[in-house]
């Protein structure tokens, strides 16, 4: 029986993961949960798994959630902790008696939660991807001192951990991660200004927050997996390359100094990669159905147009170059995904902003998680400016 620590319970991960938990109750035991402000969908959480510490980010939320557990007679006499703001989130990932933490906060709020479980020796099932993108270094050198393994989630990261099970790292030439190429892939240039949410969120084969969702239309999705990739699996970003491959069928794959190619493949659903990693290195019996090559009848390849999709470029600008620039990277991605999804700026300027903001920084080394923290702040603020600058 693993105890499992959730961060980020309320989220499409965290749904997806409370589902293997009710599927395997002999294996899995909710020990900790964590939401942003949904104290609704947390209370609820509560009700069927009865943890014994939650967090909500919100502390307005957490004095909500609080009054109403104690008006509750199932769970009045619970003894839940309830507890609030970036402290309550950090004292949940370090639950002494959690096993296993999943980590699927969205964007950088994840960062010191998740940093501080792995300073606490908790197997990490790492989703939230934009923490390595800030400090991926940081992160890895940490689990490296604390001898734990981030196992991976997205699905791309999850492919190639499988792929070079048994496999010696020097062998392996380059890493080639899919990307479904999102909803707007052939949609001309000249038709992306007037997108309107509704339809940027339409991913065509995956169920996800609005955040990923928008990045997967613009591809920094798939940029940040690369940054993702380089600390996952200690390979330069040069030999990491993407494919378009509409199908989402292979999820991704690695290429050895011999030629040979070891793709994953499966039917696209989350709880797949999820279930490796919260089980490894056992697989579960998740009663997905079966990949029928004979249907799907034929996986296409192509490469990214990087004129249509300038993100992409950014990110593995970024992570070239290195040091403060891929945390003010993302700064500027979650602030212009923010506006964008509240009509404060049209699809293009997405990417506009974040390049206004990246031409605007000197990228210093980064040495501390302060050194992150304080480039994520510096690349938020340009990032707002840019917005109220050049928004509707
Ligand atoms: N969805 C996927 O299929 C998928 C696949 C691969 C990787 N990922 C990665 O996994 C992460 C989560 O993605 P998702 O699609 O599950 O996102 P999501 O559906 O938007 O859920 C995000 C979760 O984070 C919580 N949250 C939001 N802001 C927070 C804050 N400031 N402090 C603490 N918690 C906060 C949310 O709580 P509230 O509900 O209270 O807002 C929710 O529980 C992302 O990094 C994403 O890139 C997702």
């Amino acid at each position: 029986m693993k105890n499992l620590v959730l961060l980020g319970s309320t989220g499409s991960i965290g749904t997806n993961t409370l589902r293997l938990a009710t599927d395997f109750p002999d294996r899995f035991r909710v020990v900790g949960l964590t939401a942003g402000s949904n104290s609704d969908k947390l209370l609820a959480q509560i009700r069927r798994f009865r943890p014994r510490c939650v967090a909500l980010a919100d502390a307005a939320a957490a004095e909500r959630l609080r009054r109403r557990c104690g008006r509750q007679p199932d769970l009045r006499n619970l003894e839940i902790e309830i507890l609030s703001g970036t402290e309550g989130l950090v004292r949940v990932a370090t639950l002494e008696e959690a096993d296993l933490v999943v980590s699927a906060i969205v964007g950088s709020a994840g960062l010191l939660p998740t940093f501080a479980a792995i300073g606490a020796k908790k197997t990490i099932a790492l989703a939230n991807k934009e923490p390595l993108v800030m400090a991926g270094s940081i992160l890895q050198q940490e689990a490296q001192r604390q001898g734990i393994t981030l196992l991976p989630v997205d699905s791309e990261h999850s492919a190639i951990f499988q792929s070079m099970s048994g496999q010696r790292r020097r062998d392996v030439r380059r890493l080639i991660l899919t990307a479904s190429g999102g909803p707007l892939l052939d949609l001309p240039i000249g038709k992306r200004r007037t997108i309107k949410p509704a339809q940027a969120l339409k991913h065509p084969t995956w169920r996800m927050g609005s955040k990923i969702s928008i990045d997967s239309a613009t591809l920094m999705n798939k940029g940040l997996e690369v940054i993702e990739a380089r600390w996952l699996f200690d390979i330069p970003p040069d030999r990491i390359d993407v494919v378009i491959h509409r199908q989402s069928i292979v999820h991704s794959m690695v290429e050895y100094l011999d030629g040979s190619v070891i793709a994953q493949m499966g039917v696209p659903d989350m709880r797949g990669p999820l279930g490796y990693a919260l089980n490894y290195p056992e697989r579960l019996p998740l009663g997905l159905p079966s990949l029928e090559l004979t249907k799907v009848k034929a996986l296409t390849f192509e490469p990214p147009d990087l004129k249509k999709f300038p993100c992409l470029g950014y990110a593995y600008e970024a992570i070239k170059i290195g040091g403060s620039l891929p945390a003010v990277l993302n700064a500027a991605n979650e602030v212009a995904v923010r506006a964008y999804l509240e009509d404060r700026i049209g699809f293009l300027e997405i990417a506009r902003l974040i390049r206004k903001t990246m031409d605007a920084h000197v990228p210093q080394a980064v040495k501390s998680l302060e050194d992150v923290l304080e480039a994520d702040r510096w690349g938020r603020e340009k990032a707002a400016k840019a917005v109220k600058e050049d928004g509707r």
